[in-house]
């Protein structure tokens, strides 16, 4: 196995690309501001950090060149070269000159430029396999993102895709494919079609099956003796895009005759991670025989969207939350998904797993890890992971009677119910609405009701965290109808925005008050959100730069099930009530809002 073991991060807070394993420990700052008493406290001022960090002396130059001045003037990263450098050759990246304005502009200078510099000249040699490259989430997702990222310079220069399948397939109907599906943000960009033809030569397609070693030991020698002829070796992704039933075989296989010979070998693997505690585990132990932890990627791509990455951000870079972050003030946290459409085209997976497993266990629950958690020790993704697993573990695992079911039935003659959809069993009880109250037993959270729901086929499509404060104790003012409770709003999708719903007097000569909010949305305070990367780019991105904390931990996924499957066992038995049908396109079954009622709450929309 090639040992790609990120190095322990020597930079705890703040910075990205510190936390990279090939950046080399040398940072050189001229910066223009006085010193203080340590080179410390300025690389501190000079990046923006307020907490301590710990700094190995040897690793850590800063130059003064001129005092009392304001801004950061060189930021130098140098990275670890793989191989020595020749004389002559610099692995240096300069990443502004002396005009940058803010020493957050030099921060956000360096970190793009080492990306793109690490992604380009380090990981040099870079073959993605697609496996299910003919199915529906390698077209709609995976293709788009990564010739987005190749669009943006951020893939190694040599890099080449095979698509993998068993159907079979010419490079050119492959190309074709791609060609067809891209549905990325980069469609309208200038160059798009230059790129695309740079982009399509790379794109090969090699039929087999998944559990046949005979097929992934051919794909390994038409890489050897093709795209990996002059190099020797390269490092190889392998991106599972296929049904669970075949992880294990595509996994044995890889593990046998398709590993990177001498670079990384690292695997994607999407959800479903399991259907229960039993299934994980069973899933868990093969894989662990075949790959190392740290080559396998667990996709949830809700950790890649802009606004759960900024979860963390939101709450400790900012002090006025963290202070109201607990059951002192916090009355309850609502987290909503909502789609609207139902299943069209995936009722054959969707019927097996159900609203609960696609996307509650993960998509939410994640969610809910990153709202509920205690501040990590840093930034490095272990740290992250650890706080995650801790609050989850002190979830109380769910029971039937902690759940709200539907399913959607028609709304008028032109609408199907799910019941109609050709792929569902006409006595299916698959629940395509589900709510649930989630508790966490410790000193931060005790007594508040973490209400969840998820359903497809709703009156709109959303993704939304509602934080609700108490009431304001004593009767000074009079509360305002609907507007009660102080409420801090994170919309992830659509249209990006943070928003607190507060209570103010109306202009004028009056003493009237009204609801009205603190808003960031995001169309307007930010240019870049007119292009936020798809979170597949994100992640795609981060596997290829091994950076982890946007990917789930195998004991991440123990307690998440832990937390369902006492539920799904008992919504799954033979007794188990129907859901209740709820109208397409509505606000879902009334059983929803009984659920809250039960702890005196009332759905926030
Ligand atoms: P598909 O059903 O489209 O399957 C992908 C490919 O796998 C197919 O094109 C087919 O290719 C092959 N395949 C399908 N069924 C089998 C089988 N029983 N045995 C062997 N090969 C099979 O799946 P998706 O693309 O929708 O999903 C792929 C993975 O991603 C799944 O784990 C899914 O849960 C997950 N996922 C999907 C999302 C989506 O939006 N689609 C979202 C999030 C996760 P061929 O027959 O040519 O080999
Ligand atoms: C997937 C689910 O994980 O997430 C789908 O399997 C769901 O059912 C999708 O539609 C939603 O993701 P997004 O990013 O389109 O909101």
């Amino acid at each position: 196995m090639s040992s790609d073991a990120p190095r322990k991060p020597y930079l705890a807070k703040g910075i990205d690309i510190f936390r990279h394993p090939r950046i080399s420990p040398l940072v050189l700052i001229d910066n223009p501001q006085p010193a203080r008493n340590s080179s410390q406290g300025n690389m501190n001022s000079a990046f923006g950090l307020s907490a301590p960090l710990v700094w190995h002396s040897n690793h850590v130059r800063v130059t003064q060149r001129r005092p009392l001045k304001t801004t950061v003037r060189h930021v130098q990263c140098t990275m670890a070269p793989k191989k020595p450098t020749k004389p002559g050759q610099s692995n240096t990246v300069v990443a502004s000159a002396a005009d940058l304005a803010t020493s957050e502009e030099a921060r956000l200078a360096l970190m793009d430029s080492v990306h793109k510099r690490t992604a380009k000249s380090h990981d040099t040699h870079l073959a993605i396999v697609v496996l299910g490259a003919s199915g529906d989430l390698a077209k709609k997702k995976t293709f788009p993102a990564i010739f987005s990222l190749y669009y943006h310079g951020l893939l190694p220069e040599d890099f080449c895709l095979y698509g993998f399948a068993r159907r079979p397939m010419t490079n050119e109907q492959f190309r074709e494919v791609i060609l067809a599906t891209l549905s990325c943000r980069v469609i309208d960009g200038a160059k798009c079609a230059e790129k695309m033809n740079e982009f399509l030569p790379r794109c090969f397609y090699h039929q087999g099956d998944y559990s046949t070693a005979d097929t992934f030991a051919s794909l390994d020698e038409t890489l050897k003796t093709g795209f990996e002829r002059d190099i020797g070796s390269s490092n190889r992704l392998f991106y599972l895009a296929v049904p669970p039933s075949v992880f294990n075989a595509s996994c044995s296989n890889i593990n046998s005759v398709a590993r990177a010979q001498k670079g990384w070998t690292r695997v994607v693997v999407e959800k479903p991670f399991g259907r229960d505690s039993e299934s994980y585990n069973e899933l868990r132990e093969q894989l662990a025989s075949l790959l190392h932890e740290r080559e396998i990627f667990r996709i949830d791509h809700f950790l890649a969207k802009e606004l759960v990455q900024n979860l963390m951000t939101l709450r400790f870079a900012n002090t006025i939350f963290e202070p109201l972050w607990n059951r002192n003030h916090i009355k309850s946290v609502q987290i909503t998904f909502k789609e609207h459409f139902g299943v069209e085209g995936r009722a054959g997976y969707f019927n097996d797993i159900g609203i609960i497993r696609d996307i509650m266990q993960n998509h939410l629950l994640q969610i809910l890890a990153l709202l509920a958690m205690e501040p990590p020790v840093s930034l490095a993704a272990e740290d992250i992971r650890d706080e995650k697993v801790k609050v989850l573990r002190n979830v109380k695992p769910l029971t039937m009677t902690d759940f709200a079911l539907g399913q959607y039935g028609a709304k008028d003659a032109d609408s199907k119910s799910y019941l109609d959809d050709e792929d569902v069993p006409s006595d299916s009880r698959t629940p395509t609405f589900a709510a649930c109250c989630m508790h966490i037993d410790n000193a931060r959270w005790d007594g508040v009701p973490f209400l969840m729901r998820a359903g497809k086929a709703l009156d709109e499509r959303k993704t939304e965290i509602r934080i609700q404060f108490k009431p304001v104790p004593g009767a000074l003012f009079n509360p305002v109808a609907g507007a009660e409770n102080n409420e801090l709003v994170i919309r992830v999708q659509p249209d990006e925005a943070i928003y607190v719903r507060i209570v103010s007097k109306v202009p004028g000569l009056t003493s009237r008050m009204e609801e009205a909010r603190l808003n960031l949305f995001y169309r307007h305070a930010w240019e870049e959100s007119k292009d936020i990367p798809d979170a597949y780019e994100r992640l795609i991105l981060d596997v290829i730069q091994g950076e982890k904390s946007l990917f789930i931990r195998d004991d991440e996924l123990e307690v998440a099930w832990n937390i369902f499957t006492p539920a799904l066992k008992e919504l799954e038995s033979k007794d188990a009530p129907k859901p209740e049908t709820y109208e397409y396109g509505s606000l879902g079954p009334r059983e929803s809002e009984y659920l809250a009622a039960k702890y005196g709450i009332q759905w926030s929309d």
